[in-house]
Order: C-alpha cells, then structure tokens, then sequence
C-alpha cells in the first residue's frame, strides 16, 4: 500500500483549513501544528489530536513529517518555505507564495536543488466550472481572446486590519499591498489562469476607506501576451460587498460568471452551452467570503494537498506549481509599481 503523506500546519489561522482539508484528503494525515500563539496552538491540538509545536525549528526536526503548509503572513512564506525544504520537507505554500520576487526566486531555487515537491494554493484553479471554462478556451471554442475583465468587490470591516492577528494586513511589508496582493490575487491568478500570462500593466491604487498602509481600492488594465486587452478591479471597501466577476470576451464566445453563478456562455454547440449552463447556472451568486475571510470553502485546498500526495508518489509537478503561483504576484508588484511611477510596466522588467 502506497505511504500517507504526513502533513504539519504551520500558522493557525488560516491553517485551521489546512488542517481540516489534510484529514479529510486521501493519502494524507495530519501530524502536527506549530503556531507561536499559544492560544491558536493549543486549539489545534485538541481539535485535531496531534502533535504542537511552538518554535518552527523544532518541527522542522520532526522526522515523521513529511511535508509542510506553509500559512504565516505573507511576507514571511518564502523564508519559512526555504527552511522546511532545506530539512527535506514536501511544501503547501499559500497564496500569495510571497510578496518579493527576490524571495520566491529563492525558494524556486531551493526546491529544484533539494528535489522537494512545492505546490501552491489558488483554490480557484481547481473549481470544476473555471476548469472546463479553461477547456473550452483551449480548444478554440471561444476563437481568439480579445477581452478579459474581472472584479472583486469585497468589504474588510476595519477590525480585520487591527489585533495581534491583524497589524500585519495592509502593510507593505508582510501583505505586500492590500486589496490586490491578499484579496484580489485570487482573482488575478484566475483571470491568468483562463487568459494566459500577462505582458504588461497600468495601474492606480489607493487607500480609501481603512486606516492602513497600502491599498483598499487597486484599479489596472492588463495587456495580456495573446494580444489580449483586459482589466482588473480590486477592493476591500464595497457596500454592500459583492462576488467576484468574471468575463472573457473572444472572436468567437463569451462567457460571465459572478461568484459562483455562470450567468451565460456563448461558446461552443448549442448542446455544450446548454450542458454549461445546467452544471453551472443559477447557483448562489454571493461569495461566502465576501465579507467573511474565514468563509471561505477548503474543497480546493483538500484537491491541492491530495495532488501533492500524487506528486510525491509519481513524482511529477504539482498541478499549481511554483512558477504558475509567482506569476500573479510578479504582475500585482508590477501594477503596484505602475500607480506609483505613473507608467506602463512590463512583467519581469
Ligand atoms: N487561500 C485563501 O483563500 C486564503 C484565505 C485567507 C488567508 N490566506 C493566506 O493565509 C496566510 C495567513 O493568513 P491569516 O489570515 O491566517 O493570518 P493570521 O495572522 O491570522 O495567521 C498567521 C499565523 O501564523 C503564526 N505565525 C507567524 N509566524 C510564525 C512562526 N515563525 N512560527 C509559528 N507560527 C507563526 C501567527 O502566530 C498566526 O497565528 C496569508 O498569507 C493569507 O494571504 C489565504
């Protein structure tokens, strides 16, 4: 019988859903948590009945486990990642893999020399409807893109950005930015994801409604590689908030989705948009994590950590793999850096 991938969890606030997605993933168990905050750690051992640990180094001693999720703050993903690598742990990151791109070529680094496998969290990549919208543009259904646009309109009451959990939201530093690189990198990565990769961005960003450093309202054009024109809005102010919003225009389809209704897809027979529209139409519209952050669901993190199992088996990359994570944030920096120079940005300029 094939091993089961024994996991730890380090950060335990969004980690809790890492946690529970482990137990509940085929090939995989949970082995400890680590977690600074005694509190949080505590709760995850009860909860889960394994082992704790309070400093990171000591987990990363533990030689029953097998691979690590990476869930701290942003800004500290890359480094953390970097460690358990290099003690021959297998690695989850979270989104955004990190907010440096200095860092993450690091941990790219790290992870071809110590020959771990690294997969990446954008929950969205795994949703059933985004996967067969993707299929579809590949095939050609959709003929040749010409337009991708996407919205999120969230709300971050401002206790979300204050407590000992909360400082770090909305500082440059350890969020890398706000609206666009915590929130919003979702839905980048999915406009990425179903409309290829990015060549070059304008945008403008500000601080509307919080008290923090970065931004709570980013607004850019995308000029995707394709030739595609696109645009991206992002905010963490909306009243009432909304669900995200995805549209793709091409020369021969379109398709809209908001939150998780598919509102039409005009590509392909009559019959597959008919069958699209049936799997897909009428659902509930609102994002349960629009105001929520912990609302959100942890099916695409249980598919993400049962792929890594099979990554590890047949070693293979994992379905979300580190050069496809680092993408979204090489694009959100460049529109960050595009509001503040007030010109166009190239990708990896
Ligand atoms: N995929 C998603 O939908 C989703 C949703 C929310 C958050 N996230 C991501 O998850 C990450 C964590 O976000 P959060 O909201 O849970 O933050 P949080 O501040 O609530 O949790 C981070 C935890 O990490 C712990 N920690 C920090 N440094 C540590 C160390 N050296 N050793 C042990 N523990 C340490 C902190 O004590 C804290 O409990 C962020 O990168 C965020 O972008 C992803």
């Amino acid at each position: 019988m094939a091993k089961t991938l024994n996991f730890a969890v380090v950060g335990l606030g969004m980690g809790m859903h890492h946690c529970k997605a482990i137990q509940q993933a085929k090939g995989a168990a949970l082995t400890a948590v680590c977690d600074t905050d005694e509190a949080r750690r505590e709760t995850g051992v009860r909860q889960f009945d394994c082992k704790g640990y309070a400093r990171y180094a000591d987990l990363l001693r533990d030689t029953d486990v097998d691979a690590v999720c990476v869930v701290t703050e942003s800004g500290k993903h890359a480094k953390m990642g970097i460690q358990a690598a290099r003690a021959g742990k297998h690695l989850i990151m979270e989104k955004p893999v990190d907010v440096r791109p200095a860092a993450i070529t690091e941990l790219e680094e790290t992870v071809r020399e110590t020959g771990v496998k690294c997969g990446c969290i954008f929950q969205y990549r795994m949703d059933n409807c985004n996967r067969m919208l993707k299929r579809a543009i590949e095939k050609g259904k959709m003929g040749n893109l010409i337009g991708v646009h996407a919205h999120l309109p969230w709300f971050r009451a401002a206790s979300y950005y204050d407590g000992p959990h909360g400082a770090w939201r909305g500082t440059w530093r350890w969020d890398g930015g706000g609206s666009l690189m915590n929130q919003g990198i979702h839905t980048l990565d999915l406009a990425i994801f179903l409309g290829g990769p990015v060549h070059s961005v304008a945008g403008f960003y500000g601080v509307y409604n919080h008290q923090i450093q970065s931004e709570d309202q980013t607004v850019a054009v995308l000029q995707f590689a394709n030739g595609a024109l696109g645009t991206l809005y992002t905010t963490t102010c909306a009243l009432p908030e909304g669900a995200q919003h995805i549209y793709l225009y091409g020369t021969k389809g379109s398709f809209s989705r908001r939150g998780n209704t598919l509102e039409f897809c005009e590509m392909g027979t009559p019959r597959e948009r008919a069958r699209m529209m049936e799997l897909f139409g009428g659902k509930e519209g609102k994002d349960a994590a629009s105001s929520d952050p912990m609302a959100v669901s942890a099916d695409g993190h249980l598919q993400i950590i049962e792929d890594l199992v099979k990554a590890v088996r047949n070693d293979r990359e994992p379905v979300i793999p580190l050069a496809a994570a680092r993408h979204a944030v090489d694009v959100a920096r460049a529109i960050y850096r595009s509001g503040k120079t007030g010109r166009v940005v190239k990708i990896g300029e």
